[in-house]
């Protein structure tokens, strides 16, 4: 599929009315679609901020300081409707509490597609099909209150997903989830990616589970981008380790033995990439 610049922040500050200084401090970037963006930093920094500019609730339901402006997919956040945004741009929040709120998951995945005016027929189907692909249809009609944190974050998911955007904006997805669930949904989201097409933006701290799928790294410090580039550049021995970042713990071994100048043939980031290396000197 053909890479195109889908998001683009220019010359990008922002500061809230509460705030003392720039929380985002001249952010200029540019996202590719069809690729999964993972962003990371440590806490504080400016993420689910940064992520809040993308989806229009910066400026619209956060006051404070705009400069700059954030384009996505063509559109400028600052002037558009939040009903042309929906459109585009499914979100995810750290939180999924937030975001489920009717009666029943089915009424729940729902909402979203009333709002944009779909007919019911096509909302019935869209439902059918997003409860299987999360495998969420035995709970159609549990309230929010009866699933559990893991359930919830998939019904929240399905909401979005239902909508059909071209892009997806998740923060911190995987907090409520066990080891295996995580995988699963981050094996969920790189099918979405590799075959229909959706732009993922990932915010995760567990970068030995995102790192497998990702094509990009931007880390995010006290609201400025210090680093931008494919992960296995970031993680590559011949550069320093960035200091707010943790590092995969796959990576640290292939730090180490590279010390002991055992080299492969690419920066290992992931499990599997050590798998793969080791396989292939044994
Ligand atoms: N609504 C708000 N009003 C004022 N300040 C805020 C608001 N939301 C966040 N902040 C401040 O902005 C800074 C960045 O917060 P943000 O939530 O974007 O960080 P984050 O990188 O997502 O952190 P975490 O990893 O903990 O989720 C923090 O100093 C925070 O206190
Ligand atoms: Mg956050």
């Amino acid at each position: 599929m053909a890479k195109e610049e889908i998001i683009k922040f220019n010359d990008f500050s922002f500061k809230y009315s509460s705030s003392d200084a720039n929380i985002l401090e001249n952010i200029n970037l540019s996202i590719k679609s069809n690729e999964i963006t993972v962003l990371a930093g440590p806490t504080g920094c400016g993420k689910s901020t940064l992520l809040r500019s993308i989806v229009g609730l910066i400026p619209n339901m956060y006051d404070g300081e705009y400069s700059g402006e954030v384009i996505v997919d063509g559109i400028k956040i600052k002037d558009a409707e939040i009903k042309e945004i929906a459109k585009r741009v499914g979100f995810v929040f750290q939180n999924p509490e937030n975001q489920i709120f009717m009666f029943s998951v089915e009424r729940d995945i729902a909402f979203g597609l009333e709002n944009l005016g779909i007919e019911q027929e096509i909302i019935k189907e869209r439902i059918k099909k997003m409860m299987e692909t999360l495998s969420i249809t035995h709970l159609a009609e549990k309230a929010p209150h009866e699933l559990s944190d893991g359930q919830k974050q998939r019904t929240a998911l399905a909401g979005v997903l239902a909508m059909e955007p071209k892009i997806l904006i998740l923060d911190e997805p995987t907090s409520l989830l066990d080891p295996k669930t995580a995988s699963e949904f981050m094996e969920l989201m790189n099918k979405l990616c590799k075959e229909k097409g959706i732009s993922i933006i990932i915010v995760e701290h567990r970068l030995d589970l995102v790192l497998k799928y990702a094509d990009r790294l931007i880390i995010l410090s006290n609201g400025k981008i210090i680093s931008n580039d494919k992960p296995e550049n970031v993680f590559n021995y011949k550069k320093p380790i960035i200091p707010e970042l943790g590092v995969p713990f796959s990576t640290k071994i292939y730090r180490e033995l590279a010390k002991a100048h055992v080299e492969f043939s690419k920066p290992v980031t992931c499990a599997d990439d050590m798998i793969n290396e080791v396989r292939k000197k044994s």
